[in-house]
């Protein structure tokens, strides 16, 4: 029933132990593990909110069945004798996925297409993590009572995009405070010189000349937190993010240079299209949130005729042919919009309105958009009126991201020479 065997673990660099465990086994064999369970608890810390203490509960669903066997595997580590602090486990034999936004303005087509599609198309695959950053978003002033609405509103977003909160741990950052913790640490492993080439702090200083503070400059730092806590193997952005991923491998090289095999170093995913939508007023910029032109860029809450309608003014040029090339840096944007929602490529895109012109073109873009955006709104306003369902997401998740961070975090502290604490 219990298949135990030694592997090599391919996404970390370390030995690990893992049990292969049918899932109609796992309650079973859990139950019987109990009180070792219990010992295990005391020295791995609580289990995460939702995992029920086998030996107390009559009934488990099939999602804590298959968690409890993470939790297993750790028990039978400590049975064979081998140091837990050692052994890598992963849940589910998944590797780990990172992602998060921030909870500053209105989320963009840009920000859908370039991120949040890819997450829920990777969610089955890893073990995903997925956290609105709202202490990222106080490098800039922010309204309290606005920041802290959005937040939620990103929040369940996610979950109406399609990120299953069962399967996806879906939280915000301010509630597990080993993102900034670990930030200070790695903040002693950053360079100056490396900060200054940053080219988004450079914007957003020029943007926000009266406050350029000093979370606005290692906004970089705290981004590398949020990724190595998790041990993340691979972090699905847009273009804009990929030097904040660089950075972020090289703090960790660095990290691991002087310590051993501490951080699993992450890996940038990019979908095939959608990874550097440009504004459609001015194709030389990136689509962003707070663009002051709203004609620039569509809302994730855009409704169908404001899509429609922003399309068909979308700057294009006078050529009047659907081409994907640099020369039509309008048209080539709207056939990349094109493609990301209709799963086409850019060749078929060309065959399709070859003879046809812009005033064909660019309605059937705005459709394209409304048909993805249109069931994620529907189900963001049923999902909104459920307060009970979002706050209890908040809570569990919050327990499952404050343990796996703090696995890591503790691990950072001995190498580096901080007490043990004492229990
Ligand atoms: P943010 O909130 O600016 O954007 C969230 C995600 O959307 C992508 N994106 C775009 N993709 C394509 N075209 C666009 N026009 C476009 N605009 C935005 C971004 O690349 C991003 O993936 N620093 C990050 C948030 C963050 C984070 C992290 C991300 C904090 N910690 C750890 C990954 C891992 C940011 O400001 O994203």
């Amino acid at each position: 029933m219990l298949n135990c065997y030694k592997s090599q673990i391919p996404c970390r660099r370390q030995r690990g132990i893992k049990l292969e465990l049918p899932q109609e086994a796992g309650y079973l064999v859990f139950a019987a593990a109990a009180n070792v369970l219990s010992n295990l608890t005391q020295s791995v810390g609580p289990l995460p909110a939702g995992i029920k203490d086998p030996a107390a509960s009559n009934g488990v669903s099939n999602l804590q069945r298959c968690r409890a066997a993470g939790y297993l595997t750790l028990a039978a580590v400590l049975l064979a004798g081998i140091n837990h602090r050692e052994a890598i486990v992963m849940i589910d034999g998944k590797k780990v996925l990172f992602s998060g936004m921030q909870s500053t303005g209105n989320l963009t087509l840009g920000n859908y297409l370039g991120a949040l599609k890819n997450w829920v198309s990777l969610s089955d695959e890893y073990e995903c993590f997925y956290s609105v950053v709202d202490m990222h978003s106080i490098t800039v002033r922010q309204d309290p009572s606005e920041l802290r609405k959005r937040a939620r509103n990103l929040l369940t977003l996610y979950i109406a995009a399609g990120l299953d909160p069962q399967k996806n741990c879906i939280y915000y950052q301010s509630h597990v405070s080993g993102h900034a913790e670990l930030a200070w640490i790695l903040n002693c492993f950053t360079y100056i010189g490396e900060l200054n080439r940053m080219t988004q702090f450079k914007d957003k200083a020029a943007k926000h000349a009266d406050n350029i503070n000093a979370g606005l400059y290692t906004y970089p730092v705290l981004m590398a937190a949020d990724i190595l806590l998790y041990q993340a193997d691979v972090v699905p952005v847009g273009k804009d993010q990929l030097q904040h991923l660089e950075i972020t491998r090289d703090i960790a090289q660095r990290f691991n240079a002087i310590y051993g095999d501490i951080f699993t170093i992450p890996e940038p995913y990019m979908g095939k299209a959608g990874a550097n939508i440009r504004s459609l007023q001015n194709p030389e910029k990136k689509m962003s949130k707070s663009d002051e032109n709203a004609n620039a860029s569509i809302y994730l809450m855009d409704d169908p005729d404001t899509i429609i309608r922003k399309f068909k003014r979308a700057v294009t040029d006078s050529e009047a042919s659907v081409r994907y090339r640099e020369e039509q840096p309008g048209i080539k944007n709207l056939i990349e919009i094109y493609c990301a929602c209709t799963g086409k490529t850019p060749e078929e895109t060309e065959k399709e309105f070859d003879g046809k012109g812009y005033s064909d073109f660019k309605p059937a873009v705005g459709e394209a958009v409304v048909s993805v955006l249109k069931p994620i709104q529907d189900r963001f306003y049923d999902l909104s009126k459920d307060k009970a369902y979002i706050d209890n997401i908040i809570k569990e998740n919050a327990g499952k991201a404050n343990y796996y961070a703090t696995k890591t975090l503790r691990k950072v502290q001995k190498k580096i020479g901080f007490p043990e604490r004492i229990r």
